[in-house]
């Protein structure tokens, strides 16, 4: 009898205080424009109210108060009210609506705080430790970060429901806190209405928007109702965004477009739907000179119609798509971009390591740096410089399948990875690593792709990129590939003569011997080069001959600090041909047309004659370099048994 007694008056309780929620707030409380020291907490009421806020870091004593005279309250424009001015009055909100704007000040940066909601005395948000927020690191300052990137997910349906709940449970399992929302418009269809914002954002985004401020683009949905040039409409109503550089960069004067620091992040928001996108015109204007000021190690900019895109929208074709990618790219790849988030298409499509991809329409050839899948555990990272370096390479990401239906048109050829279905993508950001994953309304990774910045690092367009369309490099004539002459060297890494561990191909070694973890200690010791015959070794191979064609070689080595990576190169004598591997990942073939070890197949002929050759280091070598130690495995071929003579005798330079 007592159990059934508690278990009503629970069921009551948790009923009447939904309730109440609910009929106290038209829009539940929210967070708007963080920084390092302050935050906006809004939230709107169908009636009068003496608003105070009450937050603190210690969720049970909540001692830091905003009164009602620091908030700011805005309403509906009422024919008998007189006293309202422009600047207050909600463009249309229903009748009777009020919007409070708490302004917290004087915070500790990096910081999490509580906070409640009062109606003077009496409490209206519960006790509940989901009603935090937190602010900014210090710009500047290193701290990780990690976000959420949604776009067109505004019909208030399932589907968007699903992808909101996906993240969160994503969350809870990985036990990860956001640091950000970003949205990149068409977060309110059909018109962004006032009432379609409340329905099909606030509503939906409800436990995440109470605790994690929401730095949105406009999307042409919203764009309907809500204008750019002067900041009027229910988009403007929602939200605070810094036009004088509350949060960092260069005051915009304009909530349309802005920027903000978070920590060495800088971030650019435009609007590309409804102001002039010229390089003339005042965004461009603005955004050259905000990029030119900032100091951050990573620059990530967004805004709602892709650059690049075949989904529901074609950037080919269409005017504020193209213009965004002639117009507004240059800019922020001379900026040194190192991400680009867009909506609008209402699929997901992510690039591979572009740069300069300005003509229309686009194609793949002489714009990709890295066609990678830049996936950590595939092909790797794409790497780029430390810092902010001009066209050092971008990605590209349309996320426009945060809830609406989803649809292709074609396919993009810089795009490494599309989906057709509804997810949205979270990002961290980790000391000099960006990961980006897709997480697809089921909760399932689709996709993982990661930016790591290190050194410098040179690219060059790859020739004959990876094909979106094929899922293939194009299969290029069979060639022997050879080296080249040597350059005027500025530093052996490994010099001739070295010592190296070495395996005779009487049997195949482990199949991890050329893998950084694998112990060479029983391997013969030796000095190169190997071989026999020709007189030109220094480790005679007497037993060669006749018997076995296959000799492997390790040796371990570590790069000088702050070089570029770019000057790295293998130079080689080399009789008949072999295969260089770097940390276990293969970087150079030389001479064998497929196979490895015992299975290697076709081996041309190629005297050593006494000379070197140079074999500089392309993106996959450099990307298999590790900051400490590493490890160069060589297997060196004759072409057969009975060959007279064999050659290997590997250095590794820094060029001039
Ligand atoms: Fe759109």
């Amino acid at each position: 009898m007592k159990n059934i007694h508690l278990i009503v008056i629970f069921c009551f309780l948790s009923i009447s205080f939904g309730q109440a929620g609910n009929n106290i707030f038209s829009r539940s409380p929210y967070l708007q424009l963080a920084t390092d020291s302050s935050i906006h907490i809004v939230w709107r009421t169908k009636t009068k109210m003496n608003p105070i806020i009450r937050f603190g870091k210690d969720m049970d004593e909540l001692n830091g108060k905003i009164g009602s005279e620091f908030i700011l309250e805005r309403r509906t424009v009422d024919e008998s009210d007189e006293s309202i001015n422009d600047a207050l009055s909600l463009f249309d909100a229903p009748k009777g609506t009020r919007q409070f704007e708490a302004k917290i000040s004087n915070l500790d940066s990096n910081s999490t705080y509580y906070y409640s909601v009062f109606d003077g005395e009496k409490r209206l948000t519960p006790k509940d430790s989901s009603y935090y927020f937190k602010t900014h690191p210090k710009p500047g300052t290193k701290s990780p970060l990690y976000f959420w990137v949604v776009g067109d997910s505004g019909t208030g349906g399932e589907n968007q429901a699903k992808v909101h709940t996906a993240m969160r449970k994503y969350n809870q399992f990985k036990n990860l806190e956001l640091d950000m929302y970003i949205h990149v418009g068409d977060m309110a269809y059909t018109s962004g209405t006032d009432g379609q914002f409340s329905e099909r954002f606030f509503k939906m985004y409800e436990p995440t928007l109470r605790n994690t401020v929401c730095w949105a683009a406009m999307g042409n949905h919203e764009g309907k109702t809500s204008k750019g040039e002067d900041g009027i409409g229910p988009y403007y109503d929602a939200y605070i965004c810094p036009k004088a550089a509350e949060a960092g960069g260069l005051p915009s004067g304009k909530e349309a477009y802005y920027s903000l620091d978070y920590g060495k992040v800088h971030f650019i928001v435009l609007d590309s739907h409804d102001l002039d996108r010229r390089p003339t015109g005042h965004m461009a204007q603005w955004l050259k000179a905000d990029i030119e000021k900032t100091k951050a190690e990573w620059l990530i900019a967004y805004f709602h119609h892709p650059p690049y895109t075949k989904g529901s929208h074609d950037s080919d074709k269409e005017q504020q798509l193209i213009e965004m990618r002639e117009h507004i790219m240059p800019i922020l790849e001379s900026g040194g971009v190192d991400i680009v988030f867009t909506g609008h298409s209402h699929i997901y499509e992510r690039s591979m390591l572009i740069n300069g991809a300005y003509a229309t329409p686009t194609v793949s050839e002489g714009v990709i740096l890295d066609d990678g899948d830049g996936n950590p555990n595939g092909d790797g990272p794409y790497i780029k410089s430390a810092g902010l370096v001009p066209h050092n390479g971008t990605v590209q990401v349309v996320a426009g399948h945060g809830g609406t239906n989803v649809s292709r048109k074609g396919t993009m050829p810089i795009m490494r990875s599309i989906f057709v279905e509804n997810g949205s993508v979270l990002v961290s950001i980790s000391d000099n690593v960006l990961t980006g994953t897709m997480l697809n309304l089921d909760g399932l990774i689709r996709d993982t792709f990661a930016i790591k910045k290190e050194g410098t690092v040179i690219h060059s367009p790859i020739e004959n990129p990876w094909n979106p369309v094929t899922g293939k490099k194009p299969i290029k004539k069979k060639s022997i590939s050879r080296g080249i002459k040597v350059p005027p060297v500025a530093q052996m890494i490994i010099r001739k003569n070295s010592q190296w561990a070495y395996f005779l191909g009487t049997e195949d070694p482990p199949e991890n011997w050329n893998m950084l973890a694998f112990n060479h200690s029983s391997w013969k010791k030796g000095e190169s080069g190997f071989g026999f015959g020709d007189d030109d070794d220094r480790t005679v191979l007497e037993s060669m001959k006749n018997k076995y064609t296959t000799l492997y070689l390790r040796r371990s080595f570590a790069l000088p600090e702050g070089i570029d990576y770019k000057k790295i190169g293998l130079v080689v004598s080399y009789d008949d041909a072999f295969i260089a591997y770097l940390n276990g990942k293969e970087i150079l073939r030389v001479g064998i047309e497929s196979g490895n070890g015992g299975g290697a197949r076709n081996i041309s002929p190629h005297e050593a004659e006494k000379t070197f050759e140079y074999f500089p280091f392309d993106t996959n070598a450099i990307k298999a370099l590790e900051g400490g130690v590493n490890i160069l495995a060589i297997e060196g071929h004759n072409h057969e048994k009975k060959s007279s003579d064999f050659t290997i005798h590997p250095t590794l330079i820094l060029k001039k």
